[in-house]
């Protein structure tokens, strides 16, 4: 990556540029651009390039044809089926615009904002703050492993990563930018439009939305958790889980707690919708999820099964982070069936969500189990300076001691 000067990136950080400064900047940044911008030509870890210039998956779970373990939190469980087939151009394009703050409205604001590979591509904030400081009714959810996703956010409402990374762009309340302003600023930035040539060769003009979804697609399908100490159980290494998370999965897959029933494994969600009546922060009214969705009162309250894939780097928890830890969100599941549903709130709980009357033992195994699923091994590389120049004040400290390049 070209090195650019640090006094601009710290003044972009420090203050809200207004559109004059922006395009001077832009253009300064631009000016002092190497040429040497060029993009990987080699696939992220757990992919393999093939002969159409293609990165497919390679992981051992592709070995396993375990249909009729699937759903029983079985260790040999297939994986679903996934996104691949991405050029590494294509992918490491999708990295530089994921990191970087031109795509927002106001230059302030990337998807790593809330999606901060620190925090496992979270935020670590209850609710995500968007455009001009507005409070979402979510949290930001882990994007590890979203190749995998069949639908996408809390309430399901969408159904490919291409389909999802336009919402945000254009959505006021998140990156706030409009498909015009985007488009220009990126054709403004000296380096874009040759970058995306790269990775879109056949695109008559490259700087288009779509090619700017598919890379976002492209990047985040490469984020792959799969070798985490209970991947390691499950591909036969049994000592993998030391005693304590052993335990653990065991209460975690057992018909008493029943966890695994909807978090089921290799991915720990089984891609469903289901109502399991978590309280909503004080003095929030109810968020109806994907009853919204589906137009289905039934659903009232219903959000799509979180994969609990590096849960233990994404607190707080639930769909409007009302647990703090994962002692709490365990708890939760056996305080009673419907314990948090307000009165007078008619929520139809799903048959799953019972009462298990966990010990307080069981309940630290639960946590213990959830932590064995952390791992961070194909952590991508975060660029220490963006094509645009732009720095992002909020979590440039942060991305930058996460990984580093
Ligand atoms: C202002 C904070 C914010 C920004 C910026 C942001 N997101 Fe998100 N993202 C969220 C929140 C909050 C949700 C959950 C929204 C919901 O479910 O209604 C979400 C959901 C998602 C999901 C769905 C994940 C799942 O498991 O369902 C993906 C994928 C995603 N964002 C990718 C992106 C990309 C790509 C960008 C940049 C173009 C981006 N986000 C920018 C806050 C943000
Ligand atoms: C009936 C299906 C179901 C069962 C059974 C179930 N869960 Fe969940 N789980 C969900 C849903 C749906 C959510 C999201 C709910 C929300 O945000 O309001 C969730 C959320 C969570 C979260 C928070 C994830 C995040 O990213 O914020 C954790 C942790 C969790 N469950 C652990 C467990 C454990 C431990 C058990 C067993 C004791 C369990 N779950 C049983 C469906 C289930």
């Amino acid at each position: 990556m070209g090195k650019f000067s640090t006094d601009i990136n710290r003044s972009v950080g420090e203050f809200r540029l207004s559109a004059v400064l922006l395009s001077v900047l832009l253009s300064a940044s631009a000016s002092q651009a190497q040429p040497q911008h060029t993009l990987a030509d080699q696939c992220p870890p757990s992919f393999a390039l093939d002969s159409n210039n293609q990165c497919r998956l390679r992981n051992l779970y592709q070995l396993y044809d375990s249909l009729q373990d699937r759903g029983l939190g079985g260790l040999k469980t297939a994986l679903p089926e996934h996104r691949d087939g991405f050029s590494p151009q294509q992918i490491d394009l999708g990295r530089l615009l994921f990191f970087d703050p031109v795509l927002s409205g106001d230059k302030n604001l990337s998807c790593a904002n809330c999606h901060n590979p620190a925090l496992g591509f979270s935020d670590g904030m209850d609710r995500s703050v968007g455009a001009r400081g507005h409070v979402s009714q979510r949290s930001a959810p882990t994007l590890w492993n979203s190749a995998f996703l069949k639908v996408f956010f809390w309430d399901a409402r969408a159904h490919s990563l291409e389909e999802q990374a336009i919402g945000p762009l254009f959505s006021d309340v998140e990156m706030a930018n409009t498909p015009e302003q985007l488009l220009a600023d990126l054709n403004q930035v000296d380096a874009y439009p040759k970058l995306f040539k790269q990775a879109f060769p056949d695109s008559e003009d490259a700087v288009v939305i779509s090619n700017i979804a598919t890379a976002l697609s492209a990047f985040q399908s490469s984020l792959i958790s799969l070798n985490s100490p209970y991947d390691r159980y499950a591909h036969g290494d049994a000592k993998a889980l030391n005693p304590n998370e052993l335990e653990g999965l065991n209460v975690f897959r057992s018909f008493v707690a029943r966890c695994s029933q909807c978090h089921t494994p290799p991915l720990f969600t089984n891609q469903q919708v289901a109502v399991i009546g978590t309280p909503e922060p004080a003095g929030l009214p109810r968020d109806i999820g994907a009853a919204e969705t589906f137009d289905a009162e039934r659903l009232r309250g219903g959000f799509k099964v979180p994969t609990l894939r590096n849960i233990a780097r994404t607190a707080p928890y639930m769909h409007s982070g009302r647990f703090a830890t994962l002692r709490e969100a365990a708890e939760f599941y056996t305080k009673g069936r419907g314990h948090a549903v307000p009165e007078g709130e008619e929520l139809l709980l799903h048959w799953h969500i019972s009462d298990p009357n966990l010990t307080d033992t069981e309940l630290d195994r639960l946590v213990d189990f959830m932590g064995a699923l952390s791992d961070e091994s194909f952590m991508p590389n975060v660029p220490t300076q963006v094509p645009s120049g732009l720095l992002n004040s909020k979590t440039s400290i942060s991305l930058v001691t996460a990984s580093g390049e």
